[in-house]
Parts: C-alpha cells; structure tokens; sequence
C-alpha cells in the first residue's frame, strides 16, 4: 500500500478532521556481523532496510487513543486511564509498551490519538519488525507530542519497552539500527557505551541478499533468554578470583585463553568463547569494509555463523543448510545467520551477475532438503526512523 493509498485508508477508518495527519516511517534492520554480543557490552554491526513500517497518526480531542494496522484484525479503542495495560499477546503491545515508556519519563499523552500502522517487514523472519514497530511509534509520539528526547533516548526507551512491557529481553542493536540507520551505511555500535560510527557499504559488484528458511520460530524466545543467562553466568566464574571483567564482549581472546579453565562447565567456556571471538570479527570486518576488502568481509562472515552453530549453538538445521547451499555456489563471498537464529534469516554477500543462479539453485536444494520454501529479498541499506511527507 503507498502513502495516498495509506492516507485515504486512514480518512475512511477515522473520518475526517481538522487535525493534520502525520507520517513516519522506521525501517527493519539486517546484521551483517556481531551476533548475540549487544547483552554483553560488545560490537555490532547492522544496517537498515528497505522494508519497515509507516506509521499515520492525529491527534483527537477525546480520551483514547485508537490502534489499526493493515496487517492484522486486532484494532482497540482504549481510554487513556487504561493504556498502560497489557493485551495479551497483541501486536499494540509494542506501541503500548512505547507510551508507558514516555509516562515513565513523565512525557505523558496530553490528548488522544488515532493511529494507523503498515509494515513491509516478512513476519517472523527476524529482521526486527518489532524494533520497527517500536522506533516508529515513539519518533512519532516524540514528534507529535513535542516531548523533546533525543534520538538515543527514544532508541533506550525503545528497548526497554520490549524488555519490561513485551517481555523479550533483547539488547540494543535493534532499535539502534533502526533508529541511526543510514543509507548505504552499516552502523558499528559499541553496545556498552553507544559510541557508534556510520561505516560506508560499498559492495562495487556484489549484492547482499537476505534469504528466509520461512521455518516457524516457537522457542526463540526462551532459547534466547537461556543464551543470556549462560553468558551472565559465564562472566561470574572468569569473575571469580578476584577479577573484574566488566562482560565479556571486551574481554581479548588471549586472556581468555588464560582464564577459560575458571569456568567448569564446557558448554558455558564455548558460549563466551563465542561472544570474545565474534567480537574480534567484528573489528577485522569493519576494517575490511573500510578498505574495501570483500572477500576478508566473506570470509568473517562464514567464520562468524560456523560460531554460531558450534560454539553458540543458536543455528539449527535450516539456517545451516541455507549458509552450506549459499557456500557452494561460485561467486558467494560470505553466508551466515543473522539475527537472534533458531530460524529467520541468512544474510549473503554475493557477486551482483550470481544473484539469479543463487535464488533458483540456493532455493531449489534447501527447499529439497527441509521441505521448506525460502523467499529471498535483495535488499537496499536506507535510513534509519524518520518523519516523512504524505
Ligand atoms: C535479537 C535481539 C538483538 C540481538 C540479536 C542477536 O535480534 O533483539 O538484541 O541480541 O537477537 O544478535
């Protein structure tokens, strides 16, 4: 649906009014390197996408604010004395979770509000429709509302709406992406300080194309709190003679290599040694994309995912068979997971003439192998969450 289409959509749910109708737009986010290191104060390195969610908004004089999207049924009138309540497992818990947010930082709605949200975002496919959701919402209310919160602000409140409200305790690098994205840039944030600098994506001939497996993600969640809590525990025993490390994404890998032995339990040594291995890359690809360096990038890329399913274990059988299908093809550079795993999305870097070899034959042998059908979207690095006109 375009932005006239949008509009019009927007007139025939609320009708007409003396109020402006605003626009906003947040993209959803690929990263093409630093998984699983933003809760352990280590390096990312995302970018925004071409996909996202529009967002129409007005203001109105009565006591609730009204939430539709063209995605789904769901679509509450709720008075303002009760906005700060949970809905099940609804989608207008992302923008519910953002409004209690703002009440927290006593930035409260001074009237209602009508709200239409679209997203482009393939659902489930862990490229952060929900860090989406989230970002647009609050530039928006930001805006509308006059709040005065900076970029980061908005970007923090953001992540603590999932957190505390939505109840998924993710990091940062999602709403970060997606709020400071810019075009044809990937942004190298240092999640434990939010220093961060737009790093130049210039793939000359290649492409970078972002493959789906479509394979349903039940436990991500749960898998993905588990991973937090064998990193914190992790950090306790490297802590336990007396050091203090402050997380483990800053630890270098040859002291960890000293110390690995405090930690007793094997399966905890290789979840940290991920994360300080995964950091290191980080690093050397983002030099390598400062210089140019492709296949260095390819070749951190396919390093970075082998961690992942060895020693992270976050992986699973059709994102694998997805990153070996890609691997074999000439003109592949780098394949890996991207994203939170146990399902969603491969990110490849792929000569631009081996874009079309790669779809048919990629799709083709993973599709034999899972019984499942992948979808492929080659995908543009744009901006990150901003105001847009209609
Ligand atoms: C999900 C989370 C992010 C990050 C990634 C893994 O996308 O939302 O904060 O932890 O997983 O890198």
């Amino acid at each position: 649906m375009d932005t006239t289409e949008l509009k019009n959509k927007f007139t025939e749910i609320y009708g007409e009014s003396k109020e402006q109708i605003h626009a906003f737009f947040a993209p959803g986010r690929v990263n093409l390197i630093g998984e699983h290191t933003d809760y352990n104060g280590g390096y990312v390195l995302p970018c925004a996408l071409d996909y996202g969610t529009y967002l129409l908004v007005r203001k109105c004089d009565k006591k609730h604010i009204s939430l539709t999207t063209t995605e789904f049924e769901y679509a509450p009138t709720i008075p303002l004395d009760l906005i700060h309540e949970k809905h099940g497992q609804e989608w207008v818990n992302y923008p519910l979770g953002i409004i209690d947010q703002f009440r927290k930082l006593n930035s409260q709605l001074q009237t209602g509000a009508e709200l239409l949200f679209s997203g482009t975002i393939p659902h489930g496919a862990g490229l952060s429709s929900s860090a989406s959701i989230e970002m647009v919402t609050a530039v928006a209310l930001n805006d509308i509302f006059s709040f005065g919160h900076s970029l980061v602000e908005l970007i923090q409140l953001s992540q603590r709406a999932e957190n505390d409200f939505v109840g998924m305790n993710c990091g940062i690098m999602d709403q970060f992406a997606v709020g400071m994205g810019r075009e044809n840039h990937a942004v190298f944030l240092d999640t434990d300080t939010l220093d961060y600098e737009l790093v130049p994506v210039k793939l000359k001939d290649h492409k970078l194309i972002i493959s789906n497996t479509n394979k349903q993600r039940k436990l991500t969640d749960s898998k993905y709190n588990e991973r937090r809590t064998e990193c914190e525990q992790a950090l306790e025993h490297l802590n336990k003679e007396g050091q203090a490390f402050k997380n483990l994404g800053k630890i270098e890998y040859t002291q960890f290599q000293k110390v690995q032995e405090r930690i007793p339990d094997p399966v905890l040594q290789k979840r940290a040694r991920h994360v300080i291995t995964e950091d290191k890359r980080v690093i050397a690809a983002t030099q390598a994309l400062n210089s140019g360096d492709l296949e260095t990038f390819g070749r951190l890329m396919n390093e970075s995912h082998d961690s992942l399913r060895d020693d992270y274990e976050v992986t699973g059988k059709e994102l694998d068979t997805l990153v070996d299908e890609a691997r074999k093809l000439e003109g592949v550079l780098g394949s890996r997971m991207t994203g939170a795993g146990f399902g969603g999305c491969t990110v490849s870097l792929v000569r631009a003439e081996a874009t079309e070899a790669f779809i048919s034959q990629v799709g083709k042998n993973y599709e034999a192998k899972t019984g499942l059908k992948p979808e492929f979207y080659t995908t543009l690095i744009r901006d990150g969450a901003k105001k847009i006109n209609i």
